[in-house]
């Protein structure tokens, strides 16, 4: 007979009783939101489970149905479904179908509704460095998926909010939907006058590789501005920022909170943010 490996952990604790929720990816692999939300299950003692699917965009439908067919209590969704999932639910909250994307699906009753929780995720990342919003200038390099979820939310509170983007289209587009609901969003057509600006937000892909260019010149910086960054490392152009004495803010904050609002959604508990935190930040050292 094989030897047979008896895995550790959790695991061992699925019953007949445990409830699924998954994130759906193309690809998945390096994603770090189970090792988040499992430890806020353990913690909590919740019969909750969280697992990875790796779903190829030909079989995003099919995968759909499987939340209805196997009962999972619901998933997250990351690329590149975030676009494509929104005609296969049932429902969509208000800020999804705005912003176009949703992040998180939630089964009740095989009612499937989406939502998307990067932009307040973004938003709280800011409240819990006590870093206030409210009547600053903003510039956001960027007007992609996550672009528009955060520039939903900052346009919101900000006194003005001013966009850039490398492709014309996109950066219209944007400015043109959030001119619907807001008075004060504007499209910068050539990135210029960096320093005029209270708070900075990278919005782009730039930074995701080693030979990425700056999305901004830091140099260009003057020194009392915050920088964000959505890219949950330290990106290259945080650590320029923080040489010029400005505050930065990287994603990890954004990722931790769209994962405590995603959470919420599901068990309609407090999320143990903290614990979540730990768990992120142990993933990412290993
Ligand atoms: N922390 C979090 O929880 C979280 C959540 C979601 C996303 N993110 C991060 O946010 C970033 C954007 O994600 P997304 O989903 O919005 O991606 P996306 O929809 O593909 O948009 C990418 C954006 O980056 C710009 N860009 C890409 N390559 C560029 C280049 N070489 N030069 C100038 N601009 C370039 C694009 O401009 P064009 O329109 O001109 O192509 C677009 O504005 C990613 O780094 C992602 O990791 C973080």
């Amino acid at each position: 007979m094989e030897n047979v490996t008896i895995l550790p952990g959790f695991c061992m604790k699925i019953t007949g009783r445990t409830r699924i929720i998954g994130i759906f990816g193309y690809p998945v692999e390096h994603t770090l939101s189970p090792a988040m939300h499992n430890a806020a299950f353990e913690h909590l003692g919740l019969d909750y489970c969280y697992l990875p699917f790796l779903v190829r965009p030909e079989a995003l439908q099919q995968a759909v149905e499987a939340i209805r067919a196997l009962s999972l209590r619901g998933v997250n969704i990351t690329v590149p479904h975030k676009e494509a999932v929104i005609p296969l639910l049932d429902e969509v909250s208000s800020e999804a179908a705005f912003i176009g994307a949703v992040n998180t699906v939630v089964n009740k009753n095989g009612i499937l509704t989406g939502y998307n929780t990067d932009g307040r995720g973004f938003m709280l990342s800011l409240s819990a460095r006590d870093l206030d919003v409210s009547n600053r200038k903003i510039l956001m390099v960027g007007a992609g998926g996550a672009a528009r979820a955060v520039s939903y939310y900052l346009s919101d509170k900000a006194k003005e909010l001013v966009i850039y983007n490398r492709g014309v289209e996109k950066l219209e587009k944007l400015v043109a939907d959030l001119s619907t609901v807001r008075a004060n969003v504007s499209a910068m057509k050539r990135l210029c006058g960096i320093e005029q600006f209270d708070i900075i937000v990278n919005a782009t892909s730039l930074g995701l590789h080693r030979d990425d260019p700056l999305p901004v010149d830091p140099t260009l910086l003057a020194g009392n501005q915050i920088v964000c960054d959505l890219i949950y490392r330290k990106t290259p152009l945080l650590t320029a920022a923080e040489k010029q004495g400005c505050t930065t803010v990287d994603g990890l904050g954004m990722l931790l909170y769209q994962g405590v609002l995603a959470f919420e959604l599901w068990t309609e508990k407090t999320a143990p943010a903290e614990v979540m935190k730990k768990a992120l930040l142990t993933r990412i050292s290993q």
